[in-house]
């Protein structure tokens, strides 16, 4: 059967664009300022010239940001309810104004207006209602949280409003104000979305939306009167935004590029397979983070599904993104075309066989045709980069273990899609798939109730659902921390004593502790350890680079401790806690002598009970079971982050360890501890403690010495997924937020600030506990 056109008329979004005279200034503060320098947005599907748009400049940001600062506490104010109201008010006015929305993102992005009519749109709508639910439980909810402030928002082109709404709903629900910025290729939705702003009474100040390209976004970025950076985008400027931020404070969450797989075992419902494939990767021409880009198809029905898939390619529609039976429509802008055409040219050259459907493409504009390349090494170009259009890699394994290496064989961990009619199968493989989000036998579904984000290289942070609302909430006890301890050096002690030779002249340096074994330092120096009065107490060994290396070595082997039960790790942390009940009173003491503390024995008690604690949280740390708006459930798991390089508090040296590794090992994480510089002393008796108490080894991996140095080679090591540093030094936790940009570790600081170790508030709960793991969402088909 042949389709006719059917054209979506496009004269109320001309007329709008009229009424506007096609220029626009920047929203601040509820007012449009006059156009500034112009840039011009262009109708990709065919050159033409929309409107013009105000390049924003950093005095821009500062007026927003001013605007954005002076509005907040009057919104936080409004409470709960107040804030419902005017996000309610929002839902139902895009809802009121859908078409016009959908019409206007197909003109300026190019997407086809089936997707912007069916898909964007209601989700918009369905985020906004969402989180005016948010806001309205926030008290009951949220009871240990405030906003965070002023947040700073940076979106690209691909979803424009949907990444607004994403971004807009769950700032505006805490309690915050923003200032937002759209990718400078598709703003004008965010135009219309700032009539709708002051329409459904948004006080003046709560949205302010600077126009502009990467310049105005450096700006929000740099700017210090924002507290918190939400971006979408590139991993590539994801990273800069990482190191720009290093040291400053700011909260940040980072929704970066993928290169996801989609599984297809031999056993799947094929056809419906290849139709979530259709969904998946020529959905907005490829131009989708969670695109599932890379086809892994069993050997066994790899020709098959494949003839099916160029079968059905032969079927997609490319042409107008207004008409209402086309599925691929224009390709946001020539430069990504050009992109596109060199990874594609790439294949070729390497020998690739490339299928593209025979289709014409229209003579203006950006377009592509569907793409199906075959026969790519796993490490080909259009294998590991981020293609960001409409072209499938495929690839054939043979077994599940081999499918899930494969799978994981990326730097990304965005998504991923399980086709098989084998339940068993599909719920071993999810877990095992290094990715923010699963989808089984279904694809690209969104929803505000499921938390979206990445692992890995893909970013950190959520956004949807609860996990999300955390990223834009700040914990209170946040702001009863103390300031850094200063720890004085200890009065000038002479060297370490020589040995004086005798029957007994036995070396009491304490070695380093790793892969459950005490084991000499690689570089064979140790460093002295006074006391509070200077006087010499013992030695402890000088780990440097290669002892880190070992040390995650082992750490990446206990893999068993990932896997095992969280009743088991908790038993563990039991009896851990038992065993240094049992030689308490020598802990005490080592404590006393080393940094003179007068009641030693509290920090000891403290220490026990922290390990009860995280004993306990261990098998209560549960995820959620989000029920969104399809026939599923989706499944939200905290699982452990893998290898956490952990830098300890130089106050309350047992405690503070015990309070930073207890939480990280009683969600399942492996970790390379550098104990307090100056007072290790309490991690290096804790050797025996550990020996004895079933841990296993390579679970806990202790390296004293310079927390400088091992910090910077936690920072920098490639098979560590995050770092925490504690130790009151504000310059050497900017140094790991910056030196962790590379592979984009997650990290932990506390900057120049100090926190009471004895306070649950401040050193427990479930903002600890967030810190140790990522939320894994996994939806599966569920009821009818
Ligand atoms: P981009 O990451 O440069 O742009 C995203 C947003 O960041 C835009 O609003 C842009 O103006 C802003 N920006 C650019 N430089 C900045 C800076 N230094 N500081 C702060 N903000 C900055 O992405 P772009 O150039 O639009 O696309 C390039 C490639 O990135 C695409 O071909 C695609 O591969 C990938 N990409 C991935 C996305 C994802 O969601 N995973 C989204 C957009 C692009």
């Amino acid at each position: 059967m042949e389709y006719g056109p059917a054209p979506e008329s496009t004269k109320e979004a001309q007329a709008w664009l009229e009424q506007r005279g096609r220029q626009f200034g920047l929203f601040i503060n509820n007012e449009w300022s006059a156009a500034g320098e112009l840039f011009a947005s262009i109708n990709p599907a065919n050159g033409s010239k929309l409107a013009d748009l105000t390049q924003g400049t950093a005095a821009d940001v500062d007026r927003a940001v001013a605007a954005a600062r002076a509005a907040q506490p009057a919104w936080q104010a409004l409470g709960g309810h107040g804030r419902a109201k005017v996000l309610y008010s929002i839902a139902r006015l895009m809802q009121k104004h859908a078409r016009l929305f959908a019409v206007l993102e197909t003109l300026d992005n190019g997407k086809t207006i089936r997707e912007t009519r069916d898909v964007d749109l209601p989700l918009v709508a369905r985020h906004f209602y969402h989180h005016a639910g948010w806001a309205q439980l926030q008290s009951e909810e949220f009871a240990d949280y405030r906003a965070v402030g002023v947040v700073g928002q940076i979106v690209p082109w691909n979803f424009p409003l949907l990444m607004l709404a994403w971004k807009i709903a769950p700032a505006l629900a805490a309690g915050n104000t923003v200032v937002f910025k759209p990718a400078e290729f598709t703003s004008l939705s965010a135009m219309l979305f700032a009539d709708i702003c002051v329409q459904a009474g948004v006080p003046a100040g709560v949205v302010n939306i600077v126009t502009g390209d990467g310049r105005v976004g450096e700006a929000i970025v740099k700017h210090q009167g924002i507290d918190k950076l939400a971006f979408t985008g590139s991993t590539e400027v994801g990273r800069l935004i990482r190191e720009a931020t290093a040291g400053s404070g700011k909260k940040l969450s980072l929704e970066l590029g993928g290169k996801s797989p989609f599984i297809v075992f031999e056993d799947a419902d094929l056809d419906a397979a290849v139709e979530g494939l259709v969904d998946s990767i020529w959905f907005n021409q490829g131009q989708v983070c969670c695109a599932g880009s890379r086809l892994l198809v069993q050997e066994s029905v790899q020709e098959k599904f494949l003839a099916k898939l160029r079968a059905r390619m032969d079927k997609l529609t490319l042409g107008s993104p207004l008409d209402k039976s086309m599925d691929i429509g224009a390709l946001v802008d020539p430069v990504q075309k050009q992109r596109i055409e060199g990874l594609v040219q790439s294949a070729r050259d390497e020998g690739c066989t490339v299928y593209q459907p025979a289709c014409e493409l229209p003579a203006d504009g950006s377009w592509f045709p569907p793409t199906l390349i075959t026969g790519a090494s796993t490490s080909a170009a259009v294998a590991q980069a981020e293609i960001f259009g409409p072209v499938l890699v495929a690839m054939s394994f043979r077994t599940p273990p081999e499918a899930v290496q494969l799978a994981n064989n990326t730097v990304y961990g965005l998504a991923a899609c399980v086709w098989t009619e084998n339940i068993s199968l599909a719920l071993d493989v999810a877990p095992a798939i290094k990715a923010g989000v699963v989808w089984i036998n279904t694809a690209n579904q969104f929803d505000a109730a499921c938390g979206f984000g990445g692992y890995r290289e893909s970013g950190y942070g959520r956004e949807g659902g609860r996990e999300g609302m955390y990223e834009y909430l700040t914990a209170k006890s946040e702001d009863a921390r103390p300031a850094a301890p200063v720890i004085e050096p200890k009065a000038k002690a002479k060297a370490a004593p020589v040995a004086a030779g005798g029957a007994f002249a036995i070396d009491r340096t304490a070695k380093l502790y790793i892969g459950g074994k005490q084991a000499r330092p690689d570089g064979a120096y140790s460093r002295a350890i006074h006391g509070a009065d200077g006087s010499f107490i013992a030695e402890v060994g000088e780990g440097n680079r290669k002892d880190i290396r070992n040390a995650v070595e082992a750490a990446h082997k206990a893999t068993g401790w990932t896997k095992a039960t969280a009743h088991n790790r908790a038993q563990v942390l039991y009896y851990i806690a038992e065993n240094l009940a049992a030689r308490g009173e020598e802990f005490a003491a080592r404590i006393a002598a080393m940094t003179g503390a007068k009641n030693a024995e509290k920090e000891v008690q403290a220490s026990i009970e922290r390990l009860f604690y995280y004993a306990a949280w261990a098998d209560k740390y549960d995820g959620l079971a989000h029920q969104p708006p399809m026939h599923g459930i989706t499944v939200a798991l905290n699982e452990p982050l893998g290898v956490i390089g952990i830098v300890c508090p130089n106050e309350a040296p047992l405690l503070g360890f015990i309070s930073l590794v207890a939480p990280a090992i009683a969600l399942g994480n492996r970790v390379v501890v550098v104990p307090s510089e100056a007072h290790p002393l309490s991690a290096t008796d804790l050797y025996q403690v550990l020996d004895t108490s079933d841990l296993p080894g390579g679970v806990v991996n202790i390296v004293t010495g310079s927390a400088d140095e091992l910090a910077r080679t936690l920072a920098t090591h490639s098979d560590i997924d995050a770092v925490w540093r504690h130790d009151g030094s504000a310059e050497g936790c900017a140094e790991v937020e910056r030196l962790s940009a590379t592979s984009l570790k997650r990290t932990w600081v506390g900057g120049a600030k100090g926190r009471d170790w004895y306070s649950t508030a401040q050193a427990g709960g479930r903002a600890v506990l967030a810190h140790a793991s990522q939320v894994k969402n996994i939806w599966i088909p569920y009821g009818v």
